[in-house]
């Protein structure tokens, strides 16, 4: 699975996407270790704060697989169906990410691929609370 096909798998995930409060549609796609790919999308909730961003879905899908070692994310994001411009990841999908990721996890963009740590270069984590 190489980059350009995980974004757009990314982008054909976004169809899922549940978001009739935003109308802005997510999709993500999680690659693991082992080559298998998990995909997401946001689901919002008439209660706002409890909505689900496209990457927090497909890891949570991917960790109740059993599957719990990542390399990439592809993460596409529109309103009106071009995904052309980049949709960084949040801060609490960042943080959910980095409990799995190190810091050369690979996060595609429409616009290009980044790290992990070009988006959270310090992280809270396990060793954190030593
Ligand atoms: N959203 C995501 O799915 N991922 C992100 O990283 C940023 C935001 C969703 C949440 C909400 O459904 C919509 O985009 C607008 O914020």
């Amino acid at each position: 699975m190489d980059h350009k096909m995980l974004f757009d798998e990314a982008v054909k995930a976004a169809e899922k996407s549940y978001s009739k409060y935003s109308g802005f549609s997510v999709g993500a796609s999680l690659l693991t270790s082992e080559g298998k790919v998990f995909n997401g999308c946001n689901i919002e909730n008439a209660s706002y704060s409890l909505t689900n961003c496209a990457e927090r879905t497909a890891v949570f899908k991917a960790v109740s697989e059993g599957y719990t070692n990542f390399t990439a994310i592809a993460v596409a994001g529109s309103g009106n169906g071009d995904f052309s411009k980049p949709c960084f990841p949040c801060g609490a999908c960042l943080q959910v990410l980095s409990e799995f990721c190190g810091d050369d996890f690979v996060i595609i963009l429409s616009d290009g691929e980044y790290r992990l740590s070009d988006f959270l270069p310090k992280r809270f984590c396990e060793e954190s609370m030593e």
